[in-house]
């Protein structure tokens, strides 16, 4: 870890994978001390396992049908991060909960991203959610990862005004855009050694 040794990166994800895209981009542009090592995708179909392949990353799909229970599971990640040299895991659209294996074997080293202004509209349908309860702003948050969904410390957060016109559709595409330039930007805070932790609170230094 540090600004002399790059970052490697373990990004799980289960869909389009548009924001492994951004990551993908800024490594590959010089922006971000840090690379992909590896893809790990929960849905064989995912988008995202394409776009590893197009940049010659290595990519999986773990299939929990595979497995007996989600610990063995959570430590066939585990395994597969460890194999690639991972340091930080970077959880991009993934739709599981991380389990204690992951957790414990990555302390303040799994980033969740998520499409809301947490500790509002948590869990899988943040955009809905904030159009229907008709806020004027919503946004996107990043924080570490713990036990439960969209709880962690948290990283940073950006607004995305809702205007009156927006709809899901373009509300998501807003949210998007944003989080494509922030998840790079918060993942080179932790490569370059500028989080602090601090109970709830986490400190850019
Ligand atoms: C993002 O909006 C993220 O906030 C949420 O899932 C979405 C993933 O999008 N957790 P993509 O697969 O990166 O395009």
């Amino acid at each position: 870890m540090g600004e002399l040794e790059p970052t490697i990166l373990g990004v799980l994800i289960s869909g389009t994978g548009t924001n492994l895209q951004a990551i993908i981009d800024a490594s590959e542009n010089g922006e971000l001390p840090a690379k992909v090592g590896v893809v790990i995708s929960s849905s064989s179909d995912a988008h995202g396992l394409i776009r590893a392949k197009v940049h010659d990353i290595p990519r999986f799909w773990v299939d929990r049908q595979a497995f007996g229970s989600n610990e063995e599971y959570d430590w066939e990640i585990v395994h597969k991060l460890k194999e690639f040299n991972v340091n930080l895991v970077v959880l991009a659209g993934y739709m599981r909960l991380v389990g204690e294996p992951i957790l414990s074997a990555y302390p303040q080293a799994v980033i969740n991203l998520h499409p809301s202004l947490l500790p509002s509209f948590p869990g899988a349908h943040g955009i809905p959610e904030a159009l229907a309860a008709g806020v004027k702003v919503t946004g996107i948050t990043i924080h570490f990862a713990d036990q439960t969904y969209d709880t962690g410390p948290i990283i940073l957060q950006r607004i995305v005004p809702v205007r009156q016109e927006d709809d899901e559709e373009s509300l998501r595409e807003k949210i998007r855009k944003t989080e494509h330039k922030f998840l790079p930007y918060a993942i080179k805070l932790w490569a370059t050694g500028r989080l602090v932790v601090d109970g709830r609170r986490v400190k850019i230094l």
